[in-house]
Order: C-alpha cells, then sequence, then structure tokens
C-alpha cells in the first residue's frame, strides 16, 4: 500500500470542483508546490502531545472560527475579535477546570466547503453551487460559479497574512495574563456576561500579584505572556493540500504544511475513497466527523485507516449528532471504541447537527440545541467513564446575528435578519460563545 502525496488521485472522490481548464491548474498546482511551507512540522508534532494530553483527560481541546473563510471579509479587526474570544474563553474554562486550553482556530485555510447539492436554483435558474472562496465565487451569476483554480493562490497568501497575524499577537504582547481584562469586547463588556467575565478576570489579577509578590511576572515567565493558537481546516480539496505537502527532513514524513491539524468532513470519509487515502499518508494530527450515519464497524475500520499505530493525539473524532439524535446514536459508537481500546481524542460539534431553518427564511440553529448537545456529550462520556476531551464550534468574534436563543443576547428569529454575514452555516456571535464557555466551565468543572 505505498503512499504519495498524489497516490489520492486514483480512488473515487466527492465533493470537488470540475476546473475546465486543466493546463491552467496543473500550472497553479506547481506554484504553489514551490511556496514556502505555512506551518512547520515540529508545530504539527507539539500539538499532536498536547491533543494526546487532551485525550487522557489533562487538556482541553477548544476549535473554533468560521465555518467559511472569505475573500471579502478578511480584515485585521475580525482576526483580532475572533483571537480575543478565544483568550477570553481559554480563562474560562482553564479556571474552572485546572487544565490547559489547546487552541485551534478555524481560520488561516478554512475556505472548501462541502455542499449538500451540486446545484442551487434561484427563480428558475439553476447554477453550480458556491463551493467556498477557494474554489468559486458566492454571487449568484453563472461567471462567478465556475472554478477558477487561481483562488488557491489567493487563499494561500490571505492564508499566510492570517496565521501571520495570529503569531504576532500570539507573541507579541497581545496574550499577556496583565491584559485579561481588555480581551472584553466592546459589545460584551457592558452587558452582565461581560460583568461575569470582569469577575474572573479580577480573580486572575489577584493571582497575578501574588505571585508577582512571589517573583513570577510575565516578564520573567514567557508562559505568562505568550500562547499558541494552532491552525486547522477541513481538508477537502485535495488538489490545494497535495501542493502543500511536503517531506519533513527531520524525520522522513510527509506533513500537509497547509495547517497545524486537518480533518475529513462527514461527507467525504468514505473508506475506500480519495480523502481517507490523502489522511492516512499525512503525519500532521487530523480529525474525522463523526455523524449520525457512521456504522460501528466502520468506525472501527476507519480509525485503524487511520491510526493503525494507535497513537494517542494523532486522531481527534468530532462528534457532529444532532441534540435529538446523540443519545441514540453516539453511546454504542463510544462504547466500542472504548472496549477495543483505539486511542482517540473525542470532540464535540455541537453546530452541524443543529442546522434549521427560521421561519424567516434564515438557516441558523438554536442556542438551545448547541448547549444541549454539549451538555449531553459530556454526560455520555461521565456514564461511559470516558474522556470528552473539548469542542469544536463555528463563532465569530464579531457581533452577528446567525443563531437564535442565549441568555445575554436572545436573539428572536425576527432579528436574525439584522447582522446575518455568513458566507454558509451561522456562527455563534461572541458573546453567545462566551456564555456557552461559562456553562460548559459549570458541566465539566
Ligand atoms: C464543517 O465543519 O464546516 C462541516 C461541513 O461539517 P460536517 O462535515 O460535519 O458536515
Ligand atoms: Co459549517
Amino acid at each position: 500500500m505505498s503512499w504519495t502525496p498524489g497516490s489520492w488521485r486514483t480512488f473515487p472522490i466527492k465533493q470537488q470542483p470540475t476546473y475546465t481548464d486543466q493546463e491552467a491548474l496543473k500550472a497553479v498546482e506547481k506554484e504553489l508546490s514551490s511556496y514556502p511551507p505555512l506551518i512547520f512540522a515540529g508545530e504539527a508534532r507539539n500539538l499532536k502531545e498536547k491533543l494526546a494530553a487532551a485525550g487522557r483527560g489533562e487538556a482541553f481541546l477548544l476549535q473554533g472560527g468560521d465555518c467559511a473563510e472569505s475573500f471579502s471579509d478578511f480584515n485585521a479587526q475580525s482576526i483580532k475579535n475572533l483571537f480575543k474570544l478565544m483568550l477570553q474563553m481559554n480563562m474560562v474554562l482553564m479556571y474552572s477546570t485546572g487544565k490547559p486550553v489547546v487552541k485551534v482556530g478555524r481560520i488561516a485555510g478554512q475556505f472548501a466547503k462541502p455542499r449538500s447539492a451540486d446545484f442551487e436554483e434561484i427563480d428558475g435558474v439553476k447554477l453550480p453551487s458556491y463551493r467556498g472562496d477557494i474554489i468559486n465565487s458566492i454571487e449568484f451569476s453563472e461567471e462567478a460559479r465556475i472554478p477558477k483554480p487561481e483562488n488557491m493562490i489567493k487563499a494561500y497568501n490571505q492564508s499566510a497574512a492570517t496565521l501571520n497575524l495570529l503569531r504576532a499577537f500570539s507573541r507579541g504582547g497581545m496574550a499577556d495574563l496583565k491584559k485579561v481584562h481588555q480581551w472584553n469586547l466592546d459589545f460584551i463588556k457592558d452587558n452582565p456576561l461581560g460583568q461575569k467575565y470582569h469577575e474572573l478576570s479580577d480573580k486572575i489579577d489577584s493571582a497575578m500579584k501574588f505571585m508577582s509578590a512571589c517573583g513570577l511576572t510575565s516578564d520573567n515567565m514567557p508562559q505568562l505572556q505568550q500562547t499558541t493558537v494552532y491552525t486547522s481546516h477541513e481538508a477537502l480539496l485535495l488538489n490545494y493540500e497535495e501542493a502543500l505537502t511536503r517531506l519533513d527532513s527531520e524525520t522522513g514524513e510527509y506533513y500537509d504544511c497547509s495547517a497545524h491539524m486537518l480533518w475529513i468532513g462527514d461527507r467525504t470519509r468514505d473508506l475506500n475513497e480519495a480523502h481517507i487515502e490523502y489522511f492516512r499518508g499525512i503525519a500532521n494530527p487530523i480529525g474525522c466527523k463523526v455523524g449520525p450515519s457512521m456504522g460501528e464497524d466502520e468506525l472501527i475500520a476507519l480509525i485503524d485507516a487511520l491510526n493503525p499505530k494507535n497513537e494517542e493525539g494523532r486522531l481527534n473524532l468530532i462528534v457532529r449528532m444532532g441534540a435529538d439524535k446523540i443519545g441514540e446514536y453516539f453511546p454504542k459508537l463510544l462504547k466500542r471504541v472504548r472496549d477495543e481500546k483505539r486511542n482517540v481524542v473525542w470532540s464535540c460539534d455541537p453546530m452541524h447537527g443543529n442546522v434549521e431553518k427560521s421561519s424567516t427564511g434564515f438557516k441558523t440553529r438554536d442556542f438551545a440545541n448547541i448547549l444541549s448537545e454539549v451538555e449531553q456529550f459530556f454526560a455520555i462520556h461521565k456514564e461511559m467513564g470516558t474522556v470528552g476531551a473539548g469542542i469544536h464550534l463555528e463563532m465569530t468574534g464579531n457581533d452577528v446575528t446567525e443563531c437564535t436563543g442565549s441568555t445575554s443576547c436572545a436573539i428572536t428569529e425576527e432579528g436574525l435578519a439584522s447582522r446575518y454575514h455568513t458566507q454558509c452555516d451561522p456562527r455563534l456571535n461572541a458573546s453567545q460563545a462566551l456564555e456557552l464557555a461559562f456553562m460548559l466551565s459549570d458541566t465539566i468543572e
């Protein structure tokens, strides 16, 4: 079973664009494969170790960001807001669990989208579906929906700039624990949730003062001044991923250097298809979505294909059943994996099984269902004596109105129209995400 970065090409594959200009495609792939990697293999190995700790219950995985990044909504403010939100959630979870939080953004590469239909029809006009900015454009016109290979170059450049800013924020002082109060976002500051975060910040301030009296300050302890936010995305468009796959000279292994962690979507995880073939050969930590259609035997076979050495921290199973299904479908999968002693990192994606259409016509998700799926996920683990290692969210640091509900902002179906900005699925806004972190911290403490 020899593997190369391009061996996926001889397998059946789903959810791909049909590029009409094969020469242009080849030229883009060639160019991308000459570009510098976006991440260093050693960083991916560090993340794998941290995920291994999360899988043992010694750390908590917080993965989140846009459903789909876009070329038009690319700016420093959105990146900064997401970064601050992750730091806030990090503090809430760290303070209650006493464990380190492994922060992984759905960012700097999250551009390609699987779609439920290949075509979209509006008023009798039928066009190919939008598949994410790395492939085509969201506008509803024939020209916009043509897949353009050169979008991959644009996605690479945007990812490089995004990652650069994340690294600057992480190391340049923004993450200093002295600034814990300043991470509060303006639009949350004055509501009860902002107050609750303030109170937590005060406690951290006191702890910092005490430590400072002991001689431990952020000036002499880099851990108090810096952080790490890893990057991840769904590696759907394999032409792009292959072009960024590099041989690591230290270990002789291949890494997908487009992000630290990559995952396989629920629609492209067929055992005999291209995505599994590609993923089995890269040494990064990887994820795989697990939806209601997953069978027990199928799951074991998938785990063995993706993690044949049963390595800790290698494979994150991202459960996305829906609040009304998780109780029925998840326990038997979990029991089987536990009984067969496979090492996996279980996390909960409470977003993708809870999509609904509002009476006002928006694709939305209700906060109560999201919270319910998260609570059930951790309760099932408790019952089974296994480890719920973390959560996987679609969220933004911006003040959008895409998901209904929550106590802190109580978005109604009518309210969705006011700031509905997503390119694809509805995201939790910053206050909904922070509220979820507080509720979760009560559940898992
Ligand atoms: C996603 O995470 O954006 C996604 C499409 O999820 P899933 O594959 O679980 O449907
Ligand atoms: Co999504």
